[in-house]
C-alpha cells in the first residue's frame, strides 16, 4: 500500500513516471521503502530476491549464485546484502564475499550499460581520523566481514561507472536492526553507553529512498547520504528509547571498559557458534563520532526531508 509518506518530492515523479526499475533486497527493510517510492513515482517495479518485495513483480534471484534477469529495466538500484555483525571467521567472510562482492560483480555485469544505484555504507570508511567525513576519507581498515565486503563490492560499482550511496544507521518505520538491538541492550532501566556522547549522523529510511530515486540523474561516484543534520548520540538513545515506552537512564562506561567487554563477547561467540551480544564494530559505531559531509549529494539537489523528530512521533502514535 502506498502512503503519503512514500510520495517523492523530489522531481523524482518527471523522470521515473512509466520506467522499468528493478529494486534488490525489496524483502528488507531500505529496499521495501524503495520498492514503494518507485511505485509512487509512477515507475513499474521489479523485485528481484529470494523472496516478494512489498509490491511490484517478483522475480526470483539469489545473489550468491545467480545472473539477475534485468532484461528490459530502465534503472537498478542495488541494495540486496548480507549485513550484520556475526560470529567473525573464514566461513563468514567467505558467505558475506559471495553476496557482496560476487554477487555485484554479476549484477554490475548483467546491468551493462543500465544505471545503476548502488547502496554501500558509512562502514566501508576507515575507522577513527576526523568526525566529519567526505567521501575522499580512506576506505579500509574496516571492522567486520560487512564492511570489507562492502568496501570490496562498492570497488566493483565504482569502476562500473554506478553511482554508489553511503548512509550511515538507517532508522525509520520496521527498522530491523537498530530499533532491536537497542532494546536488547538495555539493562533494567538502565541502558551502557560507551564513552561521553558524540555527534552522528543518520539516514532517516525516505532520505534514502528519495536519494536512490534522484541519483539516477547523478554524475557515477561515491555520495554520503544523512539527515540533514547530524545528532547527539545520547539524546537519541534517550529519546528514543522512550517513545517506545521503554524508558532507560544511560550509564557511561570508560571506552576501554566496554571494548573489553566486546572482545570477550567475541572470543565467547567463536566458542558457541551464535552471533556476539557486544562487539569492537558497535562499540566503535556509538563510541566515535562520525558526521557524513552531504555537500556532494546536496550540490546534486539531495534535500533531506525527514529528520527523526518525525519517527519519534510515530514511535509514539504506535
Ligand atoms: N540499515 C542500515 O542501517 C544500513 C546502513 C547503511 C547501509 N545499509 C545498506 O542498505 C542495504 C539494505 O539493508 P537493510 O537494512 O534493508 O537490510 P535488510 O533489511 O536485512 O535487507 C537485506 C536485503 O538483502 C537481501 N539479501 C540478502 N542476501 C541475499 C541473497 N543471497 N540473495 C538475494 N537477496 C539477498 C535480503 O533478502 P532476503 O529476503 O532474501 O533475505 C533483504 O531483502 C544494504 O545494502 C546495506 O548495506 C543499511
Amino acid at each position: 500500500m502506498l502512503t503519503g509518506a512514500d510520495r517523492v518530492p523530489t522531481g523524482a515523479e518527471r523522470v521515473l513516471a512509466g520506467m522499468e526499475v528493478v529494486v534488490t533486497g525489496a524483502s528488507g527493510f531500505c529496499g521495501a521503502a524503495v520498492a514503494r517510492a518507485a511505485a509512487a513515482a509512477g515507475a513499474r517495479v521489479r523485485c528481484l530476491g529470494r523472496r516478494p518485495g512489498p509490491l511490484g513483480r517478483h522475480v526470483p534471484w539469489d545473489a550468491a549464485r545467480d545472473v539477475p534477469d534485468l532484461a528490459g529495466a530502465d534503472l537498478v538500484v542495488h541494495l540486496a546484502a548480507a549485513v550484520g555483525d556475526p560470529v567473525p571467521g573464514p566461513a563468514t567472510e567467505r558467505a558475506y564475499r559471495a553476496v557482496n562482492v560476487d554477487g555485484t560483480a554479476r549484477l554490475l555485469d548483467a546491468a551493462a550499460a543500465r544505471p545503476v544505484v548502488w547502496v554501500s555504507s558509512a562502514s566501508v570508511y576507515r575507522p577513527g581520523g576526523p568526525t566529519l567525513v567526505a567521501e575522499e576519507h580512506p576506505v579500509d581498515g574496516q571492522l567486520t566481514a560487512y564492511g570489507r565486503t562492502k568496501a570490496a563490492g562498492e570497488r566493483l560499482a565504482l569502476a562500473a561507472g554506478a553511482v554508489v550511496l553511503r548512509p550511515r544507521a538507517v532508522y525509520g518505520p520496521g527498522d530491523p536492526h537498530l530499533l532491536p538491538r537497542l532494546l536488547q541492550a538495555r539493562r533494567g532501566r538502565w541502558l551502557p553507553v560507551p564513552g561521553p556522547d558524540v555527534r552522528l549522523s543518520l539516514t532517516a529510511v525516505e532520505n534514502l529512498a528519495d536519494a536512490c530515486l534522484a541519483a539516477t540523474g547523478w554524475p557515477p561516484g561515491a555520495y554520503n547520504v544523512a539527515d540533514d543534520r547530524p545528532y547527539s548520540r545520547d539524546a537519541v538513545l534517550r529519546d528514543v528509547l522512550a517513545a517506545t515506552g521503554q524508558p532507560a537512564r544511560l550509564l557511561h562506561l570508560p571506552v576501554g571498559l566496554a571494548g573489553g567487554a566486546a572482545g570477550a563477547a567475541t572470543a565467547l561467540s567463536r566458542l558457541t557458534r551464535r552471533a556476539p551480544t557486544l562487539t569492537r564494530y558497535a562499540v566503535d559505531q556509538l563510541a566515535r563520532g562520525m558526521v557524513l559531509d552531504i555537500s556532494r549529494a546536496r550540490a546534486r539537489g539531495y534535500r533531506p526531508r525527514r529528520a527523526l523528530a518525525d519517527h519519534l512521533a510515530r514511535l509514539r502514535a504506535s
